[in-house]
């Protein structure tokens, strides 16, 4: 059933930098938002964020939206410059009382807040679709994407109408700093008779015979392909991704483009994708001089690189220029021809230490979506030279592919060094920085107390916290520091520092006031579940005491997971007896060891890990479940911070099945330990039964695998957490930028592309989970896929045009399971069964 697997189509920024920008999460503030008017203060502009219900529910203009007026916008300021790829919009709904929304509306963006700049799509309009009922969320691709500060939502209408707006906007920030590039205006070639446009059709600046102060092709994340006539986008002339110049407009050999930044900055690359088919007389440039300008002056002495002139490999390429770090807010390249046509398709830069890992894209040799229907695209059969050429570029492009993923390869690993000595390095960093794994989440307070079924309970949680890419969103502990809780110093903080002086137990943990308490991540094996705060209220209903063990007893057997602020240890514990509590299951004789797994947090974690750490283990003490697994008890008292929780004698159910084979034939010929059908019904059974539990408590857990179950005796389950930094399951978790890594092939689409967590994103992982179960844990899900295919097919499923590859019905799978599963995986979190359901289905299907 598995589909032969897609070619990636996108570059590696357009897929991956689409991350909420704060309206819904709430980063960005209220004074950041206005509007030109409103209709009343309960809606005023600061309502307008997508999925928030406060005051009347959305921003809503004082005057109705009258056709071809344009009068009417919100906008927001991003504070710096971002590279916004998607929109979303909703209208207003106030829980039943409104019905206003945005049939079309149209987008405005500036860079400086006084130019602004109409946004059209590829084909010229500026109209997008938006709502068609007052609560749906619809979101929108940006084609081209936008680089601005600000972004004005317009309303638009062809009839007189009122209209309410609540808005998200998604994307990352725009780390080139580049405002505005200056060229000569693409030219025109004549090739076989037939014109091909090599102007730039997204050019957002003024073309009159030069391109000045806009942005356009050269920074719209798309490459070109290596055959120029040929283009990603759907219904474009020939020439498309190109801007291109012919060497006998330019007598002086080259041509001059200027840059404009946002700031001085310090560089270290410039990038630039070029064509080369040399055949048709286009090369890369032979040479590149740029001149500086930090202050007001330029600098005197240019820059020169000459790449290798290339008259073998006809296929387009990055050319990276070193700029030896030369301080500059404006700069002026020199791009000297080498053959008669010169074209680029994007121009990319690096400064500081900032840096988007843009080599490390997929490959751009994309086919198009099959539906495409492209006049270029004819092959002439008898011209047998073109179909030698177009073989010969094939076998280049694979060549090529193979190039980059064995380079890859090689470069994961060396970030993945790289990226263990920074985390040393920097324990005294802000929380955020936790986030080697994931950022825990947070919940609005007020938005969660209007919200209904708990599928519905969202954690918005933001991974763009963890991308590297945005330190105003890494910046958790602004949140957090609002909460009283987490504004009390650890001194305050019980036993950790006074108490332990006094006595050497302390009296359970210590307790503080809980407000509004929003999740957390936990600091050793990796996330702990994110705790809405509707949920805290559940739990500090009664106190649950956790008694201190004396660490001596606790003898190391192995290292289980691993995290930026400490480690999970597999220990012995003797004596562990007297801190269970009767409804233990455990069946042990007296004295003798039991195996726990000990998180322990390192003794030089900062403060905030600490507190962190504090918090994590009293959320732990409250979680009792049968298919959860239990925290026992802890060491508060000195350094290092440990919480002990059960451990269960067959390790983690990847494992275990991994040892097992399914009953039959091959099975009694191998001789394995086989595992029947029933009892892998009965463990799937549990899990569900315990994730059941945890989403009653809107917890939501965002790392639901195999690998995080633990199997006990007569194939009991319990569900845990080890995080995400296990050496053994490293290859399932998907390093992005580097640095943050992601479960993706267990994750859903919308908690890929759009950073949401909720308890339907743990139903798809259950049903990526229960399908790992009935395979034995064979392969990885989707092992046919690399991890941008994965992504890539993330995008069919937000698309939903019945190109995305689902997961095969394993073989010992009856339909009724499968169909589980495929409900798991609806588009539309709605759709999804909850856990309760799932329980059920499961049940019946053994009887
Ligand atoms: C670029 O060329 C195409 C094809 O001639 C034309 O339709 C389009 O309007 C031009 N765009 C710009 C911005 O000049
Ligand atoms: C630019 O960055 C490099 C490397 O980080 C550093 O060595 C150099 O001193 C910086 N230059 C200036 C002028 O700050
Ligand atoms: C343009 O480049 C071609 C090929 O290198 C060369 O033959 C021609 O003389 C050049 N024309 C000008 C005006 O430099
Ligand atoms: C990108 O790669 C460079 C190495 O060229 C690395 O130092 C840097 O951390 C990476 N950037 C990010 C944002 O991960």
């Amino acid at each position: 059933q598995l589909r032969k697997p897609v070619m990636v189509s996108i570059s590696f920024l357009l897929s991956v930098c689409r991350y909420p920008l704060g309206m819904s999460g709430g980063q960005i503030q209220d004074e950041d938002i206005s509007a030109s008017s409103q209709w009343s203060e309960s809606t005023a502009a600061r309502y307008g964020r997508l999925d928030f219900e406060e005051g009347d529910g959305a921003w809503c203009p004082e005057r109705m939206v009258e056709p071809d007026s344009l009068k009417e916008f919100l906008q927001v300021d991003l504070r710096s410059l971002h590279f916004i790829t998607l929109v979303g919009t909703q209208g207003r709904h106030a829980g039943g009382i409104g019905n206003e929304f945005a049939q079309m509306y149209k987008i405005k963006y500036s860079r400086d807040g006084s130019r602004w700049i109409s946004w059209r799509n590829r084909q010229g309009n500026q109209v997008i679709e938006g709502n068609r009922n007052a609560y749906d969320i619809m979101l929108k691709d940006l084609e081209p994407p936008i680089i601005a500060r600000f972004v004005r939502f317009m309303p638009v209408s062809d009839h007189s109408m009122n209209v309410c707006m609540r808005v998200e906007l998604y994307g990352c920030e725009w780390l080139d700093g580049l405002v505005s590039y200056n060229a000569p205006a693409g030219e025109q070639m004549s090739l076989e008779g037939q014109p091909v446009h090599f102007n730039d059709s997204v050019y957002d600046g003024a073309v009159i015979h030069s391109m000045t102060e806009g942005l356009g092709q050269l920074t719209d994340g798309m490459c070109g392909l290596d055959d120029f006539t040929h283009s990603h986008v759907y219904n474009v002339w020939p020439g498309y991704d190109y801007v291109g110049w012919t060497n006998e407009s330019f007598p002086n050999g080259y041509v001059e483009i200027m840059f404009e930044f946002d700031r001085t900055r310090n560089f270290t690359t410039m990038k630039v994708h070029c064509n080369n088919m040399f055949m048709q007389h286009i090369k890369a440039f032979r040479q590149v001089v740029c001149y500086f300008r930090s202050e007001a002056d330029w600098e005197a002495t240019p820059l020169s690189f000459s790449p290798v002139v290339d008259d073998v490999n006809p296929s387009a390429r990055f050319i990276t220029v070193s700029l030896a770090n030369h301080m500059a807010s404006a700069m002026k390249c020199h791009f000297y021809f080498a053959d008669a046509w010169m074209m680029f398709s994007e121009i990319t830069f690096q400064s500081d230490t900032a840096m988007y890992n843009t080599t490390l894209a997929p490959p751009k040799t994309a086919s198009g979506p099959p539906t495409r229907d492209d006049p270029t695209h004819k092959i002439d059969d008898s011209n047998t030279r073109i179909l030698i050429g177009c073989l010969v570029a094939i076998i280049f492009i694979l060549v090529a592919i193979i190039v980059i993923i064995l380079w890859r390869q090689v470069w994961q690993k060396m970030l993945e060094k790289a990226s263990r000595r920074m985390l040393d390095d920097e324990l005294t960093a802000s929380l955020s920085l936790q986030s080697e794994t994931f950022a825990y989440s947070h919940n609005n307070p007020s938005s969660s107390s209007s919200s209904s079924a708990p599928s519905e309970q969202e954690s918005s949680s933001t991974y763009e916290r963890i991308f590297p890419l945005g330190p105003d969103y890494q910046e958790p502990s602004r949140l957090i520091r609002k909460l009283p809780e987490f504004s009390q110093s650890s001194e305050e903080m019980g036993c950790l520092h006074s108490v332990s002086m006094k006595s050497p137990y302390c009296d359970g943990v210590p307790h503080y006031a809980e407000a509004d308490v929003v999740s957390l991540q936990g600091v050793t094996g990796g996330n702990t579940y994110a705790v809405p705060a509707l949920t805290m209220d559940l739990l500090s209903g009664k106190d649950v005491a956790v008694e201190e063990f004396p660490r001596k007893l606790l003898t190391f057997k192995e290292k289980l997971g691993e995290g930026q602020f400490g480690e999970v240890h597999l220990c012995e514990a003797e004596g562990m007896q007297e801190f269970m509590d009767e409804d233990f299951s455990f069946d042990i004789s007296d004295n003798q060891p039991v195996l726990v797994a000990v998180k322990m947090l390192r003794a030089d974690a900062n403060k905030n890990a600490r507190n962190d750490f504090l918090k994590e283990i009293k959320i732990m003490a409250r979680l009792k479940d049968p298919n959860i697994i239990r925290l026992l008890a802890v060491c508060i008292c000195s350094d290092p911070l440990c919480m002990i929780t059960e451990y269960m004698e067959n390790g983690d159910l990847n494992q275990f099945l991994s040892r097992h084979e399914a009953e039959g034939q091959l099975a009694l010929i191998s001789n394995a330990p086989t595992v029947s059908y029933s009892n892998l019904c009965y463990m799937a059974t549990q899990i569900a039964s315990g994730m059941r539990y945890l989403s009653s408590l809107n917890f939501v857990h965002r790392d639901l695998a195999t690998r995080n179950c633990l199997v006990g005796k007569n194939y009991t389950i319990k569900i845990a957490d080890f995080g995400m930094s296990r050496n053994l399951y490293s290859g399932d978790y998907y390093r992005i930028q580097g640095r943050a890594v992601l479960p993706i092939r267990w994750m859903s689409w919308e908690s890929i592309l759009l950073g949401k967590f909720t308890t339907a994103s743990d139903v798809w992982a259950f049903g990526v989970t229960l399908w790992e179960t009935l395979t034995f844990c064979n392969e990885q899900p989707y092992s046919q896929l690399t991890d941008e295919q994965v992504i890539e097919n993330t995008g069919e499923f937000f698309r939903d045009q019945k190109r995305q590859v689902y997961l095969p019905q394993p073989v010992l799978c009856p339909d009724s399971v499968y169909k589980i599963m495929l409900n798991c995986w609806r588009r539309n979190t709605k759709e999804r069964p909850s856990f309760q359901d799932i329980h059920r289905a499961l049940l019946e299907s053994q009887a």
